[in-house]
């Protein structure tokens, strides 16, 4: 079973319960276990709770969706993101569409609408048609909730081996509890050093346009004791060159067959210059984000975004009046730049072509 376990460590205490949320129902989702001081999303009986990610680290807002609107609207808009995350809360959505849709086609096109609120992130999609093929959908989307709490310590565990005492590790967007609603992929690694007493050192990509590496990557580091150490994107080449990188891990929204892998913008570039400098470059992942039906990285869809999210700054505008933008939220590293991928069955090494079908035979964890 991949080596895995299922921990319950219990209800969530009082101080990090989100007002209006019941605490039994945040039971399996990461706050339950200790790995963050923040609930990222929870089934709230006719809603779907989740934090509002967008005003961290200045606000802690929990809202509720309760119709295919506001799920769309809090998955396209960011307020939940990261790959697993997404799909988790797509799943309780899917959930609470099937308690209060009657009609077959009216849920059908709701139900659609939620897969496609993001189109890179292949958790999402893989989400929500488990929860929309189950006799119990909402046991299946808790389900799928307690399963990445279990996948994310058991990526943390496998990446440590990849992980010398003392590193300096450069990374990029927000992988950590806030993105899985777990433990966190490439920094639930790095946190998971820090617990192992090798004294990482963190380089925090800011990850611009929308800062989740300064927001929220560099919020849950130092929630967790992590040296952490913050600098704007365009300063990754010079970090390589001077502050001694041992190694650079990230996470990813979409690996396909041949080890290609979308990941937040910025990423290829961060590949391609850990290339150059001769430093291993490491993508940690769960299962969920393999799309083994997709060949190669030329077909991942890619998101494009707003201009407003590029031409302004903290709600200013920066750029002259109608400037014309292209803003990816994703790139596509090619799978012969990546050292290694990390999942919860162990560590997937080239060929990828070998690897990562074979990893479509291992058994899936089951926390039922
Ligand atoms: O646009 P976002 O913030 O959802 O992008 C998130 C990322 O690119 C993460 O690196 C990825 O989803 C992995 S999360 C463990």
């Amino acid at each position: 079973m991949c080596g895995l376990r299922h921990r319950d460590d219990g209800p969530v205490p009082a101080a990090r319960r989100p007002a209006g949320v019941l605490p039994q129902l945040l039971l399996g989702t990461g706050a339950g276990h200790g790995l963050s001081e923040f609930t990222a999303v929870a089934w709230d009986g006719d809603a779907v709770a989740y934090l509002d990610q967008r005003l961290l680290p200045g606000a802690v807002r929990y809202e509720r969706a309760r119709t295919v609107d506001e799920i769309v609207a809090a998955i396209a808009s960011l307020a939940v993101r990261g790959a697993p995350c997404i799909g988790i809360f797509g799943g309780f959505g899917v959930a609470l569409l099937r308690q209060t849709i009657a009609d077959p086609r009216t849920l059908a096109d709701a139900i659609a609408r939620v897969r496609a609120a993001r189109p890179t992130a292949v958790n999402l999609a893989w989400a929500v048609d488990r929860v929309s093929a189950a006799d119990d959908p909402l046991g299946e989307a808790q389900t799928i909730a307690r399963e990445q709490v279990a996948i994310d310590a058991a990526i943390a565990e496998n990446g440590l081996e990849l992980i010398p005492k003392g590193a300096r590790i450069l990374t990029h967007c927000n992988t950590g509890p806030l993105a899985t609603a777990g433990g966190g992929t490439a920094l639930g690694v790095i946190i998971a050093a820090q617990r192992a007493g090798k004294k990482p050192r963190a380089f925090v990509d800011e990850t611009r346009p929308l800062l989740q590496g300064a927001r929220l990557n560099y919020l849950e580091l130092r929630q967790a004791g992590v040296d952490a150490v913050l600098q704007v994107d365009s300063a990754a080449a010079i970090a390589m060159a001077r502050q001694g990188i041992d190694l650079v891990i990230v996470g990813a929204d979409r690996i396909v067959r041949n080890g290609d892998t979308a990941n937040k913008i910025g990423t290829y570039g961060l590949a391609i210059l850990a290339a150059h400098h001769g430093i291993p470059f490491y993508v940690a992942a769960p299962r969920s984000t393999f799309d083994a039906s997709i060949e190669t990285g030329a077909d991942i869809p890619i998101e494009e975004r707003s201009a407003e999210e590029v031409t302004s700054f903290g709600g200013v505008r920066v750029a002259p009046e109608g400037a014309a933008v292209y803003n990816p939220a994703f790139d596509v590293t090619p799978g012969r730049l990546i050292a290694a991928f990390v999942t919860e069955c162990g560590i997937l090494r080239p060929p990828y072509g070998e690897s990562i079908p074979a990893l479509e035979l291992r058994p899936l964890i089951s926390v039922r």
